[in-house]
């Protein structure tokens, strides 16, 4: 390439000085010209003139072709990227948060003439979006679940394999630079519920908020249900799952059983996995890094390659849907395990086909509507409970209590 693009960067944490130093070491064609960050006074690996506070010299800068947006405040990237499109930039963003939570906005910015890519924004390294966007538009989505968080997959993984406690293992992910700032993001499946609504208008054509979906943590995850899912050969994970019923899509985020020998049973640490179902295609299965800046630059830089004559997405479903919509309507078979048991009485199970006790609580194996479960994901998340789906399990019998914790059959 003869020409070097004019790039205007935002942000210069994690992965903003990933992808500087692989535009270095790769000597791409790419001219990063100014670095735009929030903090004067902060010790950088570059020399001051790089740098700039004020987004508006890039925006205005008529000779930066593309906006390379990353940093960690979504509503501030929301005005930089809504600048950039409506001055008629290129964007590209990694801003999951405030892609899955404007969606319809910036789509509707793009008419301006500005384009917008977001492939870092879900799965970090692994190339979901333009696949799901050409690759799979004229293909009916059956069934999406996966892996979409990193950091919330690191601490699972070292807690189950290295016998790490909650904290250290956290921090631990935060040392390695796989965690949002704020780590509630991760562990509290909001990052991955804003991964999940972005793929909804991919697969589907839905433009959903993300509050509207069904979103349970792995914060209040502990021993006992650790310890549960290994004797029966089960581990839990963190896990995005959308299914079509004839029009209707369910979809919730949810710490869920996989059996060790399945494919999502063998992704560990800050691995991702994204398992498609579509209905000629049968079964793809997508695994990579999610998380950490040099994957994540990775694809900010096949984005910006993307910029140069390619177009941006097609939002082919979303165009042309007329029928699907998003429905909580659904009942799954899961696992809850209270602190006291006045708790239950707050929840509609179905069904309850098993039951046991801990030193402190216990636990119910049932089924329970998804509205239900949408409906007191605020008390689930105050009172510490803990949910674990088992959906992804050909037969949920395989949660029934074992004698030795006193099974009592309802
Ligand atoms: N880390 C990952 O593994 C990963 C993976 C996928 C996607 N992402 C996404 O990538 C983005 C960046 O993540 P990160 O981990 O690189 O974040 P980070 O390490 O926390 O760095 C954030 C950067 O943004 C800058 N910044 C914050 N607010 C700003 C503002 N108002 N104006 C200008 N600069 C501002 C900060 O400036 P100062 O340097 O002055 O503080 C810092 O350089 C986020 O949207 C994240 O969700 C991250």
């Amino acid at each position: 390439m003869d020409k070097k693009i004019k790039t205007g960067l935002v942000g210069f944490g994690c992965v903003g000085q990933a992808l500087y130093e692989i535009i270095n070491a790769e000597s791409l064609p790419f001219d990063v010209s100014r670095i735009c960050v929030k903090n004067p006074g902060k010790a950088r690996s570059l020399s001051e003139e790089n740098f700039t506070y004020r987004y508006e010299e890039l925006v205005n800068d008529p000779e930066i072709e593309v906006i390379v947006e990353l940093i960690d405040d979504s509503e501030a990237a929301f005005k930089m990227v809504k600048q950039g499109l409506v001055a008629g930039k290129k964007v590209v963003t990694a801003n999951k948060k405030m892609v899955a939570e404007h969606l319809e906005e910036l789509m509707a910015l793009k008419e301006n003439g500005g384009k917008l890519w977001y492939e870092a924004a879900v799965c970090g390294g692994i190339p979901i979006v333009m696949t799901m966007d050409q690759f799979y538009n004229y293909e009916p989505i059956q069934e999406i679940s996966g892996i979409f968080n990193g950091s919330s997959n690191f601490i699972l993984t070292k807690i189950e394999q290295e016998g790490l406690d909650y904290h250290q293992a956290l921090a631990l992910a935060q040392k390695l630079g796989f965690a949002e700032s704020n780590p509630l993001l991760d562990v509290g499946g909001y990052d991955t519920m804003n991964k999940l609504v972005i793929l909804l208008c991919h697969a589907y054509g839905i433009t959903t908020t993300p509050s509207s979906l069904s979103t349970i943590g792995i914060q209040h995850i502990a021993s006992n249900d650790l310890d549960f899912a290994r004797q029966r050969g089960l581990k839990i994970k963190l896990i995005a799952k959308a299914v079509r019923n004839n029009n209707l899509v369910h979809a919730y985020v949810m710490p869920c059983f996989v059996d060790a020998n399945q494919d999502l049973g063998h992704v560990n640490n800050e691995f991702n996995a994204v398992l498609i179902k579509g209905k000629y295609t049968d079964e793809h299965l997508f695994t990579g890094k999610g998380a950490g800046g040099a994957p994540t630059a990775a694809s900010v830089i096949a984005d910006i390659y993307a910029t140069i004559g390619k177009p941006d997405y097609d939002y082919y479903k979303w165009h042309d849907n007329r029928e699907i919509t998003y429905s909580n309507k659904v009942s799954l078979p899961v696992y809850l395990r209270y602190n006291h048991s006045a708790e239950l009485n707050e929840f509609g199970f179905e069904h309850i086909w098993s039951e046991g006790r801990y030193k402190n609580g216990g636990f119910v194996v049932g089924e329970i509507s998804l509205d239900n479960l949408w409906s007191l994901n605020a008390y689930i998340e105050q009172k510490g409970i803990v949910v674990v789906a088992a959906s992804l399990l050909e037969n949920p019998q395989r949660l029934f209590a074992t004698k030795d914790q006193q099974t009592v059959a309802v």
